[in-house]
């Protein structure tokens, strides 16, 4: 591999973070068909590609946001997979470290529970993207498949990332599953793992002034000679 080739690679993946503010600039509907057709590349158990996206845009996105926050209001979560977000030990302290980073960079104190919550409200509007993409994973599917859609959003990211694009991966936008299906009249049959929102970053907005860290190389992997 030349390294040209090897260091282009390493921008794109360096260039990819989550990001949590969006311009409303749409992104030309070309463009966006380009990068869901690379993330098509991404591999799968037996090729099945077992990954369904929908694709929401504009007046969409603003639609299905007030929806959120109505049934959020009332308290009403439904997930297809379950999910605490209550982690231990060392993955605790990296997520810790990841809260810590994001909210020291929006100037908010760990006891500004006000304030952390309007950030975490922030994930209903999308961040303000004008576009989405809710992942479903069809029923009868297991954690396998789970994993091929988490490679599909890496590839999806990572193109993006090549394009100038940006994208924040969340959890939260499969708070309400039922909602987005009645809204996007979509089957029973496919579950919600999680959704995106993307578009093209708000570089003057402080949520964006952040870099994660990451673990020691030796702490995640280990070399068998
Ligand atoms: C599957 C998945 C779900 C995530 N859900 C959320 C979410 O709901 N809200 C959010 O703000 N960030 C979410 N994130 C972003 C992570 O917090 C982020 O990837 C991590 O802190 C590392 O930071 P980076 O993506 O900027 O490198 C999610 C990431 C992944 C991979």
């Amino acid at each position: 591999m030349s390294d040209s080739r090897a260091s282009a690679f390493a921008q794109v993946i360096d260039d990819r973070r989550s990001v949590r503010a969006f311009t409303d600039q749409q992104i030309d509907r070309r463009l966006l068909e380009t990068v869901f057709s690379q993330a098509q590349r991404a591999p799968s158990n037996c090729n099945t590609q077992p990954w369904q996206v929908a694709v929401v845009s504009g007046e969409q996105c603003r639609k299905l946001s007030g929806l959120f926050h109505e049934q959020l209001q009332n308290n009403h979560y439904q997930m297809d997979f379950p999910y605490t977000g209550e982690y231990k030990g060392v993955h605790r302290d990296r997520q810790i470290g990841a809260a810590t980073t994001l909210y020291g960079a929006m100037d908010l104190e760990r006891n500004d529970k006000a304030g952390r919550h309007q950030a975490f409200l922030r994930n209903f509007d999308f961040f303000d993207a004008p576009h989405a993409a809710f992942l479903f994973l069809p029923e009868h599917f297991g954690l396998r498949e789970a994993a091929d859609l988490g490679m599909y959003a890496q590839t999806l990211m990572l193109s993006l990332s090549a394009h100038g694009l940006a994208s924040c991966p969340q959890t939260a936008l499969s708070f309400t599953c039922d909602t987005v299906r009645q809204e996007l009249n979509i089957d029973n049959s496919m579950r919600l793992l999680f959704g995106m929102s993307f578009g093209y970053e708000d570089k003057q907005h402080p949520a964006n002034n952040c870099r994660t860290p990451r673990a020691e190389l030796n702490e995640c992997v280990q070399f068998f000679d």
